[in-house]
């Protein structure tokens, strides 16, 4: 049987789970491919840390003993940044090596660069888990779907925030706790703050974008809001009105242009995207051929994330067995523009604590007609020292309409405080 080595360039949650399921199912994956895959070296930084017990893999904190070994075919990158992960899988595809990545941030802005030098080297270059952990996703809009002009995608795809927001609906915890939570689980990043801030789920949304309409969406064409702002109140109020709050990737291809946002949203309980829960992802694809499909698993974590990085693997073990190389390019070959964030059209939730006096709600309710916005519901509950809390809901306006709104709000001298403006989606895909 043919030997294919692997080089790991990082040993971590993700590194950690392809070696275990490599393991664990060596047989399998050996028969199915018709190839013996081992990992022969990984990378790490720290040469003391404690490690899953494997004596096969050599460690070294020197990436050229692993870019540089002739007998290492394929390089898998789970180390994680920009750089130095940007220059490690140049030079192991211009080294001739097949390259897995499982890296979103690199790939959402250095994706073109990444794919041309993998196509000048007749090399595979495959990142199944860089969206959505173990959800195929990638490989059906590449693949499975590819014959579909696609119209929009919305989903849940970051696990860590997802996990967050359940707990804090489900067992009404405090945001913090859970985040600590999320992070010993390994669903985080190194740093939780891309998780939070949203710009995790940007970067995957800006990769499967630009798969699903075949034009170049880089992270800073994605509009990106965070659910650190999200307040059990929040959540509370949500429960109220029939919904759920979710931090949702969109995309559409309109006649403007690629809308691409990511926030957190007031979601109807009755969505199907509404019952994802803790460390699952969902996609919602909509194709003109298929018309709607949804994918569902695991969106974070060793063992899933590992599964779609070993299936990576396997393909390229595949691709070499029959001496093929499977899809490199990028395929953007349409030239969308980016639709200007002012013209995004959703409805809004808006708390604010104001004076609980007469014409006060007359004058909200003015500021917002003058902008033309209109509602679709209202609850005011009494608060101590002559204070009221509303929650305004409004019906779908342009952005730009909300702007005009809150810029009016905020010079308001009945106004106490805006506690949280959220969007809400309500209109069907
Ligand atoms: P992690 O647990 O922090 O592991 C990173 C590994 O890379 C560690 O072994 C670390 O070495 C090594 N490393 C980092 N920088 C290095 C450098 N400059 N030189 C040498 N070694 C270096 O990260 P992870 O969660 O496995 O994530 C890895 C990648 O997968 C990231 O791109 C992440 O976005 C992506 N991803 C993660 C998940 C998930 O659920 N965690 C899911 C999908 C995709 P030490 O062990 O010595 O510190
Ligand atoms: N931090 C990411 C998440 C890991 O929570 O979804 C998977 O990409």
């Amino acid at each position: 049987m043919k030997k294919i080595n692997i080089g790991l360039l990082g040993f971590g949650t993700v590194g950690s789970g392809v070696t275990s399921i490599l393991q664990k199912n060596s047989y399998d994956i050996n028969t199915r491919t018709g190839s013996e895959i081992k990992v022969k070296r990984a990378l790490v930084q720290d040469l003391t840390k404690k490690r899953p017990e494997n004596e096969d893999i050599l460690l070294s904190d020197k990436a050229n003993d692993i870019l540089d070994d002739p007998e290492i075919d394929i390089i898998v990158e789970v180390m994680g940044g920009i750089e130095p992960a940007r220059t490690y899988i140049i030079t192991a595809l211009n080294n001739g090596k097949n390259v897995v990545t499982a890296n979103k941030d690199l790939l959402a802005a250095h994706g073109k660069e990444l794919l041309e030098v993998a196509s000048k080297n007749k090399r595979d270059l495959y990142f199944e888990a860089s969206v959505a952990g173990g959800i195929p996703i990638i490989e059906a809009l590449r693949k499975s779907l590819t014959a579909n002009r696609v119209s929009s995608l919305i989903g849940i795809i970051n696990g860590t925030t997802n996990y967050i927001l359940s707990a804090m609906t489900d067992q009404g915890r405090d945001y913090t706790e859970v985040l600590q939570e999320a992070q010993e689980l390994g669903y985080a990043e190194a740093d939780p703050t891309s998780d939070v801030e949203g710009l995790d789920a940007a970067r995957k949304l800006a990769i499967l974008s630009s798969l699903a309409f075949n034009t170049r969406v880089t992270i800073d064409d994605v509009f990106a809001e965070g659910i650190s702002k999200v307040s059990k109140e929040d959540i509370k109020y949500a429960d109220e009105l029939g919904c759920v709050i979710k931090l949702l990737a969109i995309a559409k291809n309109q006649e403007e242009g690629i809308e691409v946002r990511v926030h957190p949203a007031l979601l109807p309980r009755n969505h199907p995207l509404a019952t994802v829960s803790g460390v699952y992802n969902a996609i919602y694809v909509v194709g003109d051929a298929v018309g709607e499909t949804m994918f569902y698993g695991k969106g974070a974590g060793s063992l899933p994330t590992g599964s779609a990085v070993v299936a990576d693997i396997m393909q390229i073990a595949r691709n070499m067995e029959s001496q093929a190389v499977g899809l490199t390019n990028c395929n953007c070959y349409r030239n969308y523009p980016i639709k200007s964030s002012d013209n995004f059209t959703t409805g809004y939730y808006i708390r604010v604590k104001v004076k609980d006096e007469p014409r006060v709600f007359a004058s909200l309710a003015l500021f917002f007609a003058e902008a033309g916005i209109s509602f679709a519901s209202i609850i005011q509950k009494p608060r101590s020292n002559e204070k009221a809390e509303i929650v305004l809901v409004t019906h779908p306006c342009k952005e730009s309409q909300l702007r005009q709104t809150l810029n009016s709000l905020n010079s308001y001298s009945k106004l106490d405080k805006i506690y949280n403006v959220i969007r809400m989606e309500t209109n069907g895909f």
